[in-house]
């Protein structure tokens, strides 16, 4: 099976508040972008397509290898994974899609989204279960519902997929539209998504303290 990485990597990181790209953001002193290539490659996967903010295009070439291919991402995610997947040769069997902030997702969690693929999976996703108490609240915030946590999973990356399969449910999705991640959009498509067990070291990094927490697992 011959499978191409896609990094969404073009988020702004407002929430971290740092002062450049999230995705170049360092962690253990290497950019957010390069750990979550080196996974991929790691686990498997032979090339990789990068969405960055189309501003920053020469700061992330300084930072990654030279055979990862670049392109400029859209306002939103699904924009991003969109022209990513445009780059994406049809030469390829199978598209894993990654974030940037989960740099350090294991390379046995994309194996096990590889090896679903080759098992036939159109569409593949890790999840964890939802641990906590899960409420419905109102436009008040009052409670009012609680949700049988034993049927949630939280989502991650890298989600897999058939190239056909992500490409025509891409192409069937109104140009506007923005979901949060990949296999929504299959699933909008009607393509059955699959699961396999996710990895609590796959944690997006989204506020400063998921960044001190993700520095603390880095061995220097
Ligand atoms: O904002 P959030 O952390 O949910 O973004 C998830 C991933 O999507 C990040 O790796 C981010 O760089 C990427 N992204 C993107 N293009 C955007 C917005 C987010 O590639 N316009």
């Amino acid at each position: 099976m011959h499978a191409v990485g896609i990094v969404a990597a073009a988020g702004s990181g407002l929430r971290l508040g740092a002062d450049r790209p999230k995705a170049l953001v360092p962690l253990g002193g290497r950019a957010l972008v390069c750990w979550a290539v080196d996974t991929l490659v790691d686990g498997g996967v032979r090339d990789v397509v990068v969405a960055v903010p189309a501003a920053e295009h020469a700061a992330f070439a300084t930072v990654l290898p030279m055979d990862v291919r670049l392109v400029a991402g859209g306002a939103t995610r699904t924009a991003s994974v969109r022209a990513a997947l445009a780059a994406v040769g049809r030469r390829a069997d199978a598209v894993l899609v990654h974030d940037a902030a989960r740099p350090l997702t294991p390379p046995d969690l994309v194996t096990r989204v590889l090896d679903a693929l080759a098992a036939g999976a159109r569409a593949v996703v890790p999840v964890l279960s939802v641990v906590d108490t899960t409420v419905v609240v109102d436009d008040d915030g009052v409670v009012a519902d609680t949700v049988d946590r034993a049927v949630l999973r939280r989502v991650q990356t890298p989600q897999g997929f058939a190239r056909e399969a992500l490409v025509d449910a891409y192409a069937w999705l109104p140009p506007d539209a923005e979901l949060t991640d990949d296999a929504a959009v299959v699933r909008a498509a009607g393509i059955p998504v699959a699961t396999v067990a996710g990895d609590e070291r796959a944690a997006k990094v989204t506020v400063p303290h998921d960044l001190a927490l993700a520095e603390l697992q880095v061995v220097r």
